[in-house]
């Protein structure tokens, strides 16, 4: 089925810059951030999710939102994306120029409270007004956290994530975010919710975002694009995770899920090697290795010299045999 679907274009989305540096313990510096953004921004990303418009005091590795937005050098054909908690976040977001707010919410009532202290009532109410407030100035597109379990509440039903769904087309809203918060998604389970919501709400603009904290990572991006997604969120390196959700870890990883879709066939638009060079940038910046496997081993094109020991007349004597061999 997924050979069937060659050639097919797909749209990387990469939010590291976000859901990478959100987590970690150091406050990568503001001018590092931009030229990170900026190198990426080349690399022939879809859209870049540059900064959350979150509380400094819940999410200090962000503080500097706004600076960010404004030094970045944008490119034709890049959308420039901010996340975007609540009321408060989206009137800081208006003052900047930003193609699409990303207003999250969870699927799951607990972990709203816990990463936004409010209700999913609450949550939804401030959306509608944040949609009011956006209007002309930046599209907006709706998150929804913990989507296919809760590390609070466990499952979380398909029949509940449909039901917030359709409240948020409600609003008017025609991009949506199926998050896996804490990497609790199988591919069963992604292929099945992800073709539910396209059945449901063909006209939605549909991203899967996965987390590998159990190793399906890669395996949930090619359920979701058996069940129609085309538009993928992952990060460079494979940083990531949700400060309030316990025992997150990375996203998918940008250079990892490329070069997987890639080698399928599948045209992605994007620079591998430049996702590469902009992966290696980042343990100077975090101050630690990063999960992403691909920037370490190199593409699977990637060709050794044979060991020397291995020397040239029995390689010679070698190839001759197989021919006979096969004559
Ligand atoms: N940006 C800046 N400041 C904000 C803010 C925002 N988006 N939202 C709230 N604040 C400020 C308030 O003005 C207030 O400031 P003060 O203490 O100086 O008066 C303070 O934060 C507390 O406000 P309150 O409404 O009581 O919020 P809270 O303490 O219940 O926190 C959130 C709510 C949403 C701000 C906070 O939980 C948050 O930002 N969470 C981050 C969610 C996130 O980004 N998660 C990871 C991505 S999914
Ligand atoms: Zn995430």
């Amino acid at each position: 089925m997924l050979q069937a679907s060659r050639g097919k274009r797909l749209y990387i989305q990469d939010v590291s810059p976000r859901d990478g540096f959100q987590i970690e313990p150091v406050f990568v510096p503001t001018d590092d951030k931009i030229a990170l953004i900026n190198r990426l921004s080349r690399s022939g990303l879809a859209k870049i999710e540059v900064t959350s418009f979150s509380s400094p005091k819940a999410i200090p590795a962000l503080a500097d939102s706004v600076e960010v937005m404004a030094g970045i050098e944008r490119v034709h054909g890049v959308e420039y994306a901010a996340l975007v908690p609540n009321a408060k976040g989206a009137e800081r977001a208006m003052t900047c120029r930003i193609d699409e707010i990303n207003v999250v919410m969870s699927a799951s009532q607990s972990h709203n409270r816990a990463n936004l202290r409010m209700d999913q009532e609450r949550s939804l109410a401030q959306f509608a007004d944040i949609v009011a407030l956006a209007r002309g100035r930046s599209e907006v597109n709706a998150s929804l956290s913990v989507a296919f379990g809760c590390p609070f509440e466990g499952e979380v039903r398909q029949a509940e994530v449909l039901r917030l769904v359709d409240s948020i087309a409600a609003l008017g809203i025609r991009r949506l975010t199926l998050c896996d918060t804490t990497g609790m998604a199988n591919p069963a389970q992604a292929q099945q919710l992800c073709a539910a919501v396209i059945a449901c709400h063909p006209e939605l603009s549909l991203t899967a975002h996965f987390h590998d904290t159990r190793g399906m990572g890669l395996a949930n991006v090619l359920a979701a694009l058996q069940a129609g997604v085309d538009r993928f969120d992952a990060s460079l390196g494979g940083l990531g995770g949700c400060p309030f959700a316990p025992g997150a870890s990375g996203n998918v990883c940008t250079e990892d899920m490329v070069h997987m879709l890639d080698a399928m066939g599948y045209a992605t638009g994007v620079d591998l090697t430049a996702l590469i060079e902009c992966s290696r940038i980042l343990p100077g910046l975090v101050g630690h290795d990063v999960p992403g496997q691909v920037a370490r081993a190199g593409p699977a094109s990637r060709r050794y010299p044979l060991p020397d020991d291995l020397g040239q007349t029995r390689l010679a004597g070698a190839v001759p045999a197989c021919r006979g061999a096969a004559a």
